[in-house]
């Protein structure tokens, strides 16, 4: 019979189209609602002094996957930062960003309304891992921080996820957010046809080739994990040769790392400047101006993290995408099924 061959090419056509994604819808120009209440959002944001509400010169830290922003950040850019002359402020969504994204990125947007007000300026943001990509959605979704962040500082971003996280969900070992960090995940595709990978505020983006827990880093092209376009991507084995090994947590606290920050943080287009870092700057120790027990605390840095996420709490599949991003990510699957 002739039919038979037409209706099951008809099938795979229709499984097909079903299950391709929609490409580029224009991006979101309103937010959509915050789901945890204010008094939770509010406590997981601390300032090193003072109250979250009332700072001069505030510098926001978003953590990454594994850690709380103190744990993240305590050994490089809180003492890193405060020598810039910022009031250093992090997020510690609970538990250890190893939650819903989604969730992560709103305690994000309260923290850049909350700091905008309570200074009167637009707050820089230095992100680790996990945060730059959070940093990313909230910019994307929620247009009304657009206007409050000064700049983005990305250390080993992981805008298109990474290939390296579908080893722990095989093993039964992730948690919400690693399962939204794996490469081709609902949620990394609801980024990607929302706008999300191009740059929203002047942005800068380090990242190590060799970086052992986010991938593709390698081929110094868009197709790298933390390259978003239009921005500043610096990939740092392009600077200091392929012999140059920088890890996942070195990519935020190493010297170099630091001179590519420090330029991004006090340039005027809000990006680093290639000029004011160079082979020079090629070292993989950590930052020089952090004392012996923070340069010890940073080469601990990712067992801290491994520690967090091996006790932290796991799930089987990857969670149901907000109301708001559904549409961006048609045709993938999260808990409940195939999103229509
Ligand atoms: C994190 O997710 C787990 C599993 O979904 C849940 O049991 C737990 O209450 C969540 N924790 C927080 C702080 O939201
Ligand atoms: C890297 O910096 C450290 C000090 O932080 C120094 O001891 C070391 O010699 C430097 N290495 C190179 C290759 O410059």
């Amino acid at each position: 019979m002739k039919t038979i061959p037409f209706v099951s090419a008809l099938i795979v056509v229709l499984s097909v189209v079903t299950a391709t994604p929609l490409l580029s819808l224009p991006r979101p120009s309103s937010d959509p609602p915050i789901t945890t209440p204010k008094s939770v959002l509010d406590r997981g944001l601390e300032c090193q002094t003072g109250s979250p509400s009332r700072q001069t010169r505030p510098i926001l830290l978003v953590p990454g996957t594994g850690v709380t922003g103190q744990q993240s950040f305590a050994s490089n850019w809180i003492p890193l930062s405060t020598l810039l002359g910022y009031s250093p402020c992090w997020i510690s969504p609970p538990p250890f960003m190893l939650n819903d994204s989604q969730i992560n990125s709103e305690y994000i947007v309260n923290a850049v309304h909350t700091l905008y007000s309570g200074s009167g300026g637009k707050v820089p943001v230095v992100t680790w891992s996990q945060g730059g990509l959070a940093v990313q959605w909230a910019l994307t979704f929620f247009p009304s921080i657009r206007g409050k962040v000064d700049r983005l500082m990305a250390f080993a971003p992981d805008y298109k996820g990474t290939v390296e996280a579908g080893l722990l969900s095989t093993f039964g070992l992730a948690a919400e957010s690693v399962w939204q960090q794996q490469a081709g995940s609902a949620f990394l595709t609801a980024l990607k046809n929302a706008g999300g990978l191009t740059r929203i505020v002047p942005t800068t983006n380090l990242y190590s080739s060799v970086d052992e827990i986010v991938q593709p880093q390698f081929t110094n092209s868009p197709v790298d994990s933390s390259y978003l376009d239009n921005s500043m991507n610096v990939q740092m084995q392009q600077i200091c040769g392929g012999g140059f090994i920088v890890d996942h947590a070195g990519s935020l606290t190493s010297q170099f790392s630091w001179m590519v920050g420090r330029s991004a943080l006090g340039s005027k287009t809000g990006e680093a400047v290639s000029g004011e870092f160079g082979k020079q700057d090629c070292n993989a120790t950590a930052a020089e101006p952090l004392s012996a027990q923070q340069k010890s605390d940073a080469g601990g840095l990712l067992l801290v993290a491994a520690g967090n996420l091996l006790g932290g709490p796991k799930v089987k599949c990857e969670p149901d995408l907000m109301e708001y991003a559904r549409k961006y990510a048609t045709g993938m699957k999260t808990c409940s099924g195939v999103i229509m």
